[in-house]
């Protein structure tokens, strides 16, 4: 029995106490040490430790540690936000500061639809969404994340949201279509599901531009975004992309949606934003939507008490600044091509494995007890899990995740390994990874 007094997330099993962390490395209390290939969940992109990550926050600490926003602005957001336009796709005006992921698709769904109050259109009520797809778990963002077990219980409480298909081309493309003939099909469906809403009672359609956490890192086909983004256009609804997973440098280039070719309305980012260091999320906002609101009500009935949180402020400032004054983008693509190499290496014959897919270095492996057939282990067996441990047992962080098909079939792994990898960290990755996978396939 534990004696821990904290309501952990699983409370039948003990954690290990982590103690310190250097690099890409943790250690534990009992001094082992674990190569933290996931960054947590996919957030630590500068690893552990960063000494001007570090420095920022400890001169933040000693100038001002927090002033709330409706008092005050501070330098240090005003710095972050300057940069993010700066380096924001076109036509982002505006930076909407928050402390997570969740909450900043709380803040981009309240945001959108205030919107819509603001224009005189206030008759639009509805979010489009896809399944298979997580956006936090907050109520809003449990509403339009589409992963069946994670709303099950909570569904009396959850707004109602319309759910089209993922852009899962590995279980979903038909052997006769090509991957833009694949996206093309979908962007039908999702028009199709506008039509049936009304265009004009449609807020938003969200969506991760890598699915990340439910399906493990889904890559959309080549002109799904393209078509999704005329579709939203011809009816005056907003894109919402979900990029607190993917973005940030994550996929390669700072946002995944440059490498679609398009621009978002809104835009949540979080996790690569501070990269652990501190907690902060936000949204990126289209110049035509703030400037509605200032045109309108000239204020957004929302806020939190942490909003613009000058330490979380100072720490994502620094780790952007490392990011480029490092040229760590290119070394993303680099090592993801390194990384890519490796796994299909190690694991593109495994008897087990069906698909490897991701971009820079963000790697989803989806495991299958036959790959003929791509049928999935039994879900009783609880794979992920096993995975998981057995890694753990060799050192090693990933991120494994059940319920990749539906909600309840179907496993994978996820791999986000820090930006500051090395081509050694990547072979133990990969060579840890292929022991835990062995070792939890064999365990029965
Ligand atoms: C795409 C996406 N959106 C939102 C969230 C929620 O972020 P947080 O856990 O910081 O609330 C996550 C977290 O994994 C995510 O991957």
């Amino acid at each position: 029995m534990s004696t821990s007094r904290v309501f952990h997330r699983q409370l039948r099993q003990p954690l290990p106490v982590a103690v310190s962390g250097q690099g890409v490395t943790l250690t534990d209390s009992e001094g082992r040490t674990y190569i933290d290939a996931s960054g947590g969940a996919a957030v630590s992109c500068l690893g552990h430790g960063h000494p001007d990550v570090l420095a920022a926050m400890h001169a933040q600490i000693d100038q001002l540690a927090y002033a709330h926003t409706s008092f005050f602005t501070t330098t240090v957001a005003e710095a972050l936000a300057e940069r993010l336009v700066a380096t924001a796709p076109e036509g982002m005006s505006h930076t909407y500061f928050v402390s997570g992921g969740s909450e900043a698709v709380e803040a981009a769904l309240k945001m959108a639809r205030q919107y819509f109050v603001e224009i005189g259109q206030p008759q639009r009520r509805h979010f489009i969404a896809r399944r298979q797809s997580y956006h936090g778990n907050t109520l809003g963002a449990l509403a339009v994340g589409g992963n069946e077990w994670r709303r099950q219980q909570f569904k009396p409480l959850l707004i109602e949201v319309t759910h089209v298909s993922p852009c899962y081309e590995y279980r979903d493309r038909r052997a006769d279509e090509t991957p833009e003939q694949y996206g093309q099909r979908l962007v039908a469906e999702l028009s199709d599901t506008i039509d049936r809403l009304g265009g004009e009672n449609v807020i938003a359609f969200v969506a991760e531009t890598v699915g990340g956490a439910t399906a493990g890192v889904l890559t959309p086909v080549p002109g799904y975004f393209k078509g999704v983004r005329e579709l939203c256009d011809r009816h005056g609804i907003l894109l919402i992309l979900d990029e607190v997973m993917c973005g940030m440098g994550r996929t390669g280039t700072l946002h995944a949606c440059e490498q679609e070719g398009i621009v978002p309305d809104l835009m949540t980012i979080a996790k690569g934003l501070g990269g652990g260091y501190q907690p902060i999320g936000a949204v990126l906002t289209q110049a035509r939507i703030v400037e509605a609101f200032r045109a309108g009500s000239g204020l957004f009935q929302h806020g939190h008490t942490y909003l613009g949180h000058a330490v979380a402020c100072a720490a994502a400032l620094a780790v952007q600044q490392v990011i480029e004054r490092d040229g760590l983008l290119g070394q993303v693509r680099e090592r993801g091509r390194y990384l890519q190499q490796a796994l299909l290496a190690a694991l593109g014959e495994h008897p087990n494995v069906g698909d490897v897919r991701g971009r820079g270095l963000f790697w989803g492996v989806e495991l299958v007890s036959d790959r003929t057939s791509r049928q999935w282990f039994d879900p009783a067996r609880r794979l992920h899990a096993r995975v998981k441990a057995e890694a753990m047992a060799r050192g090693l962080m990933v991120y494994p995740m059940g319920g990749t098909v539906d909600g309840h079939a179907g496993d994978h792994v996820l791999l986000a390994p820090p930006f500051i990898s090395t081509e050694a960290d990547i072979d133990q990755i990969v060579h840890r990874l292929r022991g835990a996978l062995d070792a939890a396939v064999a365990g029965g």
